[in-house]
């Protein structure tokens, strides 16, 4: 379990992007941070690691004070993927995987062999191994990002905004396997997103966030939808699904298209119905069933003041929130403290 206990996080320049955020995230599930860009979703997500560190509160993995560990092997034992897959681009795709193992001491073989098997997981053909992330398509270079996110084994992956950088077929694979994959590896996954049909798509637990890290409400989707707790939650999750999302719906052996206020925009032929499925009361809550139709919003990039620190595996902790844009080299930290990745023994 994760355990954020009054979390607040102020940048030096006054920003208070984290404002007394208390949550519990249970082991083994996903749990997804939504919010519009700015509200505090990726300082919530590196804190759980130490990129950076918060003003004042305390954050517990397993009941254990993450400020009592070491943030290095801590990086180093916690899964981190994000948007723009911040892949090396001199390294090949197995290297890019095997980089964290090797920083681990993992002996070379062996390293190898679980990227290999790592490629598998994600779905990426093996012949892929020794291209560079350049010659690879976006949604592939997602899936490299997931794989090395994974290649500690780690128990706990946070992702931020991993699809986001995809065009939406590509994204729902990418979801689609990450729902696979979780059923295999039952991980406790922390998921950043600005995109409501995602979290509710991904989400066990969904908290969507306003300015400030604020929980605007926290839940099942389920819960969420049949009863939002605002104005701001429902206008949240009602204005991009009124716009972009309808529903198919299964009702007397007809096939329903509801729209995101609930209403009913049409109906299907009947040979696509597949016969009468009850539906929960309110009727919203059949997410997994659903199409997104349009994709403007969807489209739209979380315009991120932020981008990854650099050195982020090998940064001193007391310098830890100093936000320079080098995502590509972001969390590995540098070259030398990768020895033997690009020499072969
Ligand atoms: N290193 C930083 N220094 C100052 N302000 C920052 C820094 N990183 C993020 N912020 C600010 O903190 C707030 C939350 O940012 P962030 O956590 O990146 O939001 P989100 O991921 O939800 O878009 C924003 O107002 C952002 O501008
Ligand atoms: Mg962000």
């Amino acid at each position: 379990m994760i355990e954020f206990d009054g979390i607040s996080k102020r940048f030096p320049d006054g920003t208070l992007a984290v404002d007394n955020f208390s949550l519990r995230l249970p082991s083994r599930e996903i749990t997804v941070f939504v919010g519009s860009s700015g509200s505090g979703k990726t300082t919530l997500l590196r804190m759980i690691n130490r990129m950076v560190e918060p003003t004042s509160g305390r954050i517990l993995i397993d009941d254990e004070d993450v400020a009592s560990l070491n943030p290095v092997t801590l990086r180093r034992r916690i899964g981190y993927v994000m948007q723009n897959s911040g892949l090396l681009p001199h390294r090949t795709v197995l290297q890019n995987i095997a980089t964290v193992p090797l920083l681990n001491r993992v002996p070379k073989a062996e390293a190898v062999a679980r990227a290999h098997e790592l490629m598998e997981t994600v779905g990426l053909d093996s012949a892929l191994a020794k291209r560079y992330p350049a010659e690879l398509s976006g949604g592939q270079q997602q899936r490299v990002g997931v794989a090395r996110g994974l290649a500690v084994n780690p128990n706990i992956l946070l992702m931020d905004e991993p699809f986001g950088a995809v065009d939406p077929i590509v994204r729902r694979e990418l979801q689609e396997e990450l729902l696979r994959i979780q059923r295999e590896l039952a991980k406790t996954i922390v998921f950043v997103t600005h995109d409501i049909d995602e979290a509710f798509l991904l989400g066990d637990h969904v908290t969507i966030l306003s300015r400030g890290g604020h929980v605007a409400q926290h839940g099942s989707p389920d819960e969420i939808l049949s009863n939002p707790a605002s104005e701001f939650v429902a206008d949240f999750i009602g204005a991009d699904r009124g716009r972009r999302a309808l529903t198919l719906r299964q009702s007397e052996g007809r096939t329903l298209v509801v729209d995101g206020t609930g209403r009913i925009a049409g109906v299907l032929g009947a040979e696509t119905a597949t016969g009468p499925v009850s539906v929960g009361a309110g009727g919203r809550d059949e997410h997994l069933g659903e199409i997104t139709l349009g994709t403007e919003a969807a489209d739209l990039p979380d315009l991120d003041t932020s981008s990854p620190n650099s050195g982020e595996l090998g940064s001193s902790p007391e310098a830890p929130e100093v936000d320079t844009p080098s995502p590509n080299l972001g969390e590995l930290g540098s070259e030398n403290e990768a020895p033997g990745v690009d020499t072969p023994r």
